[in-house]
């Protein structure tokens, strides 16, 4: 219904890589959470996007399924927000294929990921892949999103989105919202423990370089203890001191606390006992996230409740979109 007090709706996914760390939840999951108050929410688990890279079936469909459980334990809330998994709603699939034709092979290979990705999977650079950003670009357009919050590294992706969009509204007249970014103001970058210098990322082959949401408490404290740090021995933000600096923005991140707050309490001790302070803050930020997932994961039937329902109405809001793009281009309806 059109109010004037009508949200403005927000779209975003997560692929269901195995693994959620401590960065997707601090840059990003816990923001969605904060997100559904003002806006209408509208989240989905990318498991379309994830056959893009080769999955082993039993394991793709424990990770999906994971996905789901571990969002819902994160606070993701599905009387507030819209939250399915893409593949139930068949018009992501079809409007990706339209916007196939009206996306360019040039546009396509400029994708800094495109390019990432084929060279690390050499000996799968499948179409899926090329096409991986006119498929984001589908998720996006049929809520009519006015925005994404998105990391550096779907940038370009969610601009492509927008580009798709203008052109296709060029051709046809007004069908899409066109998408702006969402520029969150309290997002943390969580860096990688053993090279502060990259993003923390579950990619990276050295374990102890992330810290997943799901590990369990020893194993945070291990790996915030192995965390490279520098020779000074001062707890506060300062040039060349990566690590340091990584840490601070970990423990103000979780505690609310500000970096000179920080500073301040840890005055005179050393970095081993700063690393096992941040350890036990992240430890007990993950702690009720952990209860709640091994709760709903040993409820399937809950999940199912969750996942159908808010399917359905994602289906229906998007039909809308699709059937209007079809029109447009002239389509015989059935
Ligand atoms: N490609 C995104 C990622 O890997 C996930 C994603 C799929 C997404 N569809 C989206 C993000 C639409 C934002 C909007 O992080």
């Amino acid at each position: 219904m059109d109010t004037p007090e009508k949200k403005k709706v927000i779209f975003s996914a997560i692929q269901p890589s195995g693994t959620i760390t401590l960065g997707n939840y601090l840059g990003a999951l816990r923001n969605w959470v904060k997100l559904q108050d003002d806006y209408n929410c509208i989240f989905a688990v990318a498991d379309l996007h994830a056959i893009t890279v080769r999955q082993e079936p039993k394991a793709f469909k424990q990770n999906i399924l994971n996905a789901y459980a571990l969002l819902l334990a994160c606070g993701i809330d599905t009387e507030k927000s819209l939250f399915f998994i893409q593949s139930h709603v068949h018009t992501h699939a079809e409007l990706a294929w339209v916007l196939n034709c009206y996306t360019q092979f040039g546009e396509l290979s400029r994708m800094t990921q495109f390019k990432d990705k084929s060279a690390k999977h050499a000996d799968n650079v499948n179409a899926g892949l090329f096409a991986y950003p006119s498929l984001m670009a589908a998720d996006i357009l049929l809520y009519k999103s006015d925005m994404v919050p998105v990391g550096a590294d779907q940038k370009q992706h969610l601009e492509l989105s927008r580009n798709i969009a203008e052109r296709f509204n060029g051709i046809y007249g007004n069908t899409f919202t066109v998408p702006e970014p969402y520029i969150s103001t309290v997002g943390a970058r969580v860096m990688s423990l053993q090279d502060p210098s990259k993003k923390m990322s579950k990619s990276d082959e050295n374990v102890n370089s992330w810290v997943a949401v799901l590990d369990k408490p020893d194993t945070i404290m291990k790996k915030f203890k192995r965390a490279v740090t520098d020779s000074e021995a001062v707890v506060k933000v300062g040039e060349g001191k990566d690590g340091i600096n990584n840490l601070i923005g970990i423990m103000s991140a979780v505690t609310g606390k500000t970096a000179d707050e920080i500073a301040v309490e840890f005055e005179g001790k050393g970095y081993g006992d700063f690393k096992t302070a941040v350890a036990e803050a992240v430890i007990e930020e993950v702690k009720p996230i952990q209860a709640r997932f091994e709760e709903y994961i040993n409820n399937k039937d809950y999940l199912v409740e969750q996942y159908r329902k808010s399917a359905e109405i994602a289906e229906k809001i998007s039909q809308r979109t699709l059937d209007k793009v079809m029109k447009k281009i002239g389509f015989i309806a059935k």
